[in-house]
């Protein structure tokens, strides 16, 4: 029987596939038998802080529908109504906070993307400090470098279609947009898509390379699998053979300048980013697939990463990905922020 209370869960590479299978089984079941009654009580009395420094749709919604339907409470918090102290001024400490919030609820997302930082990974030592002051589960709620219920919510939502991904490509594209999109979702879906033992063909502009660890550790995982992992800067030949296309804008390294990630920065990254008339995903290209599902963690920048005619086409799988964000989410709760047990009787691979 499985249990993980207490666990964080800031990328699906932290956990065993084997934790993250269960998760998986679990939130299968849940989206079945969805106001079931073993589920319903299982937070009951309880609540879950969601603290948002970057606006949301479905992760706020998702996480308070989730807390909702196992019975508990979901709060939102927002640091602006907090006097917590910053670099620009006094207040609340992290570690203050963080000791009186673990008083008051049984868990805490967290979302702070670029836009809220000054570098890239002070985000997730943000979220490190609050693991190491407070006693409850810290979930990402996605920060500037991880997204993992987003990265679940991707396997859930492509197996419901395909089956089991073993053995399928992954393209994971660039795609234009002026949103300055964060890495999050991209490296959470390299990581945790590569663990599941999909061939991944990661594609995109000069100039717009990822975290080279997760490059590292996506490549390692693909290995240890013994799948293919491949880089290419072509915005067509990836799609060739594809069993999932998956379309996401991101900004470059680049776009951090000696302020963080300030608005003339946005303004430049927008500029660069739209000027790329080829990184659209289209019927056109879809059409060199494998009769490829597309897939994208929205909000989706449509006509600029991908055109309506794809997200909105029959191979589409957008909105049962976003819908799963519910599903993960409440079985991600139910093992960590309490004593409930789940078996997982399909087992799941333990690399
Ligand atoms: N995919 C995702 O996290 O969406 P939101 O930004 O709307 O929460």
């Amino acid at each position: 029987m499985a249990n993980y209370r207490g666990k964080h869960l800031v990328t699906t590479q932290d956990w065993k596939v084997e934790e993250l299978e269960t998760v998986l089984s679990l939130a299968a079941e849940m989206k079945k038998n969805r106001y079931g009654s073993k589920f319903t009580g299982i937070l009951k009395h309880k609540t879950f802080f969601m603290f948002f420094y970057n606006p949301s749709v479905r992760t706020r919604q998702s996480f308070e529908a989730a807390a909702t339907e196992l019975g508990g409470h979901a709060q939102y918090l927002e640091p602006r109504g907090m006097r917590l102290k910053t670099s620009q001024s006094a207040g609340e400490t992290t570690e203050d906070a963080a000791k009186v919030m673990s008083r008051y609820a049984e868990g805490l997302g967290i979302r702070i993307l670029e836009d809220k930082v000054n570098r890239y990974g002070e985000g997730e030592a943000l979220l490190r400090e609050y693991m190491q002051y407070g006693t409850i589960p810290v979930i990402s709620m996605a920060h500037d470098k991880y997204h993992p219920c987003q990265g679940l919510a991707d396997v859930m939502g492509a197996r419901e279609h395909l089956g089991n991904v073993r053995g399928k490509k992954l393209l994971q594209v660039w795609g234009r947009g002026a949103l300055v999109r964060s890495w999050c979702s991209v490296q959470e879906s390299l990581l945790i898509n590569s663990r599941m033992g999909m061939d991944v063909t990661l594609a995109y502009p000069e100039g717009y390379d990822l975290d080279p660890q997760v490059i590292e550790w996506t490549r390692k995982n693909c290995a240890a699998n013994g799948r293919k992992f491949e880089i290419i800067h072509d915005p067509v030949k990836g799609y060739k053979g594809a069993d999932i296309v998956y379309s996401r804008n991101w900004m470059s390294p680049a776009a951090y300048g000696e302020n963080g990630l300030d608005k003339e920065n946005k303004e430049k990254e927008i500029k660069k980013a739209m000027a790329y008339q080829d990184w659209v995903t289209d019927a056109q290209k879809m059409k060199l697939t494998n009769n490829a599902l597309f897939t994208h963690p929205m909000p989706v920048d449509r006509g600029s990463e991908v055109t309506d005619d794809v997200a909105s086409g029959p191979r589409s799988i957008i909105y049962d990905v976003a819908e799963n964000r519910l599903h993960v989410q409440k079985a991600i709760m139910a093992l960590t922020m309490s004593d409930f047990e789940y078996k997982n009787k399909k087992g799941g691979r333990k690399r």
